[in-house]
């Protein structure tokens, strides 16, 4: 695992955005997994950037999901298929067919848990993903304890994680309690695994991926396992490693 400490998020979020400009020149039709949440939309404006200035061509890109929430009617403006339309495909100018995600409405999730996993093998898997932290140190949403192993599922948040989000919803009733995410299995499945990590909250979560024991109830952790994994992490976030 390659640890890169840079001094504040925009140097993390224009250092991931040169990787996956990289990428796309090698490969440019590269399926990128993206993260929601507050940590990646300096990538996502970095690469974006890029594109509007010719240092990268996103034309050929595709994107896909990591996670989205079970139970928001569809269209709803915090559902992750919103976000990640409106942060991610619409800036770099992508149409919707470029982008995949799990079906968060569906009647039977168990299965549209399946058909994600089948379609993220069938597109030829993921060859950048990029991932966020939980302040518990989850990863997609996998909560403590998930299995190491784990493919897309139905998962519960926890209450912190609720709470964590609230801030994106007028009010924590609303905060749905499920969410369809990649398993720990799944996302160890990425070709390249980039996390990025800033501000002092994440700084214990950091820590515990990164020099704790690789342990199922800091799901980052699995990280370790991974040959090709980088975090990306901000100075505060970075002042509890050792
Ligand atoms: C969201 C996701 C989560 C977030 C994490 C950190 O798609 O996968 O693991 O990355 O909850 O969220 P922020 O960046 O808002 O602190």
């Amino acid at each position: 695992m390659e640890v890169i400490i840079v001094p504040d998020p925009a140097a993390g979020g224009e250092l991931i955005a040169d990787a996956m400009a990289d990428l796309l020149r090698r490969k440019p039709d590269a399926l990128l997994g993206v993260a929601t949440g507050s940590t990646p939309l300096p990538v996502y404006e970095a690469l974006a950037a890029k594109v509007r200035t010719r240092d990268a061509d996103a034309s050929r890109a595709r994107i896909c999901q990591l996670d989205e929430y079970v139970g928001l009617p569809c269209g709803h403006p915090e559902s992750y298929r919103s976000v990640v339309l409106r942060e991610v495909v619409e800036p770099l100018g992508l149409d919707e067919e470029a982008f995949m995600g799990p079906d968060g409405a569906a009647e039977d999730v168990a299965a549209a848990c399946l058909a994600y996993d089948r379609a993220l093998a069938e597109a030829g898997g993921v060859d950048l993903q990029l991932l966020g932290i939980g302040t518990d140190g989850h990863i997609g949403f996998n909560e403590p304890c998930s299995s190491l192993a784990s493919r897309t599922r139905i998962k519960t948040l926890t209450e912190q994680t609720r709470r964590d989000n609230a801030r994106f919803f007028d009010d924590l009733d609303e905060v749905p309690h499920h969410v369809i995410t990649q398993g720990i299995g799944t996302i160890l499945d990425a070709r390249h695994l980039v996390l990025l990590a800033t501000g002092e909250a994440k700084a214990d979560a950091v820590a515990q991926a990164v020099e704790g024991p690789l342990c199922a109830l800091v799901p980052a952790s699995a990280l370790q396992l991974h040959p090709h994994a980088t975090v990306v992490v901000d100075e505060a976030a970075a002042s509890r490693l050792k």
